[in-house]
């Protein structure tokens, strides 16, 4: 299933560009070689260079001046350093964040509040009113549709449209090879069930989304941290090291768009990690919610393409692109298909059956395509408006990550600032935000906040600057 690494001829224009402003060759404020200069002196097309800037633009490095050209953008979201790799504690460690946790989604679900605090996508960038529609028009078409259980694997129209759409993640799928679930964190939690026994541990990306703590807490797992770069994911030779250390009996990897980091995992480190594990017949359980939300190119490839031995179990949903309350995920469980079958039928029997048509008819709409392109833009400006505000008005001693798909942006704070005391300052003024120890059974993270992007507006500028103050307050 190997696929060749496709970088597009604008994507090395946006790359050579982006290079130049980060290693302040081009700096604020400074002209861009026009279009056509540039097209000459690389040989490629106008259009391709142009392309190559629009992707910039989009990132929020460049602007467009009206009959004047393209220009480094004045207020770079680069100015601002990236947190360093990440240097987690090397022994697995039980997991206890659940009051944490129960806390900060308790404020996700009160309109009052500024949401730069829980992951979720934004309403008005979710496919639910159409597909509310196709739900409405098929029921009817037949009042029978979904009289009866689906049984696991699940419906076959919607598998196939996820095994078609999986090619563009370099993965050759049949309909068979996938399970419908209840959301990615049901796939999630029936991968563990299905590779671990309580007691067992398990190697994660650190930081590491708290959702996939609490799966560990419940079922009895330890997490061993892996450190891991903003950029690139998880490190494969710290990976190694603790696997020649100890037993490790599952790892976890949120591959493209890590939540809270934004990484992703370049395609040879890819390889490599699937390479790894199989010499030592460790599962990977891979998770790609955020993969479709990518700001330049197409979806990144996933660490189920190079899975030879069927180890890898990929996990993800339509929560984050299409509709979060449809509950629709799926898992690409390999060797695990019967045991996850068995698991998912044993646990809730089905998914229920008209949510999951409406999304396989909205799939095979062109309406589909429409609808990602809309909302990678409309990410890619939210990230990118984000970014700018943090690097205006937080302190300059301030870290953030530069994610290039998603919608979370993860920021170290000056040493001295407690996250867990700016949550609470924050929410007296009515901004909710998650603080760092979430994402660490250690207690890690304590000067770090994420902060969701998905719902940017003039309303959560506001919000950003006042944490600013906070932060420089509390510094
Ligand atoms: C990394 C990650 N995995 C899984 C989930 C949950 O996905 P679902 O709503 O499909 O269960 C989330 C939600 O924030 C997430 O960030």
């Amino acid at each position: 299933m190997d696929m060749p690494t496709r970088i597009h001829k604008y994507e090395q224009v946006a790359t050579s560009i982006a290079e130049l402003i980060e290693s302040g060759v081009l700096r604020p404020g400074d002209p861009l070689p026009s279009v056509r200069e540039f097209s000459r002196q690389r040989s490629l097309s106008i259009t391709t260079v142009l392309q190559g800037y629009y992707a910039l633009e989009t990132r929020g490095l460049i602007e467009a001046r009206p009959r004047s050209g393209f220009y480094v953008q004045t207020h770079l979201p680069s100015v601002l350093l990236e947190p360093e790799i990440s240097s987690p504690p090397s022994d697995p460690a039980s997991v206890t964040v659940r009051e944490l946790v129960m806390m900060v989604l308790r404020d996700a679900g009160n309109p009052r509040l500024i949401p730069l605090g829980a992951a979720h996508p934004n309403p008005t960038l979710t496919a639910t009113g159409k597909l509310n529609r196709i739900l409405a028009a098929l029921t009817r078409q037949s009042r029978d549709v979904g009289a009866s259980y689906d049984i696991p694997p699940g419906p076959e129209p919607l598998r196939a449209q996820i095994a078609r759409r999986a090619v563009t993640t370099g993965c050759n799928l049949s309909p068979d090879d996938i399970v419908m679930t209840s959301g990615c964190s049901d796939a999630m939690n029936l991968c563990l069930r299905a590779a671990c026994r309580p007691g067992n541990t398990v190697a994660l990306e650190s930081p590491i989304c708290f959702d996939t703590l609490q799966y560990l807490e419940v079922l009895g797992l330890k997490a061993l941290e892996i450190p891991t770069h903003p950029r690139d994911g998880i490190s494969l030779e710290a990976l190694r090291f603790a696997i020649a250390q100890m037993p490790v009996h599952a790892c976890i990897v949120i591959s493209n768009f890590n939540n809270p980091l934004g990484s992703c995992i370049p395609d040879d480190n890819k390889r490599e990690l699937v390479r790894l594990l199989a010499v030592h017949d460790i599962p990977l359980i891979e998770n790609n919610v955020f993969g479709e939300i990518c700001f330049d190119g197409p979806p990144p490839t996933v660490a189920k393409a190079y899975d030879r031995k069927g180890l890898v179990m990929l996990c993800s949903s339509f929560s984050k692109d299409l509709c979060p309350s449809y509950r629709v995920g799926w898992a690409v469980p390999g060797r695990f298909k019967h045991e996850i079958e068995w698991l998912k039928y044993i646990t809730s029997i089905a998914v229920p059956t008209l949510p999951q048509l409406a999304i396989a008819e909205f799939m095979a709409s062109g309406a589909h395509s429409y609808h990602l392109r809309r909302i990678r833009q409309a990410y890619a400006r939210s990230v990118a408006g984000l970014l700018q505000a943090v690097s205006r008005y937080f302190p300059h001693s301030v870290r953030v990550t530069r994610p290039s798909g998603g919608f979370v942006v993860w920021v170290q704070l000056p040493e001295t600032v407690d996250s867990l005391a700016l949550y609470r300052s924050a929410l007296t003024e009515g901004i909710a935000i998650t603080p760092g120890g979430l994402f660490s059974p250690t207690n890690g993270y304590h000067n770090f906040i994420r902060l969701n992007a998905a719902h940017w507006s003039e309303k959560t500028e506001r919000g950003i600057r006042r944490l600013g103050e906070l932060i420089a307050s509390s510094a």
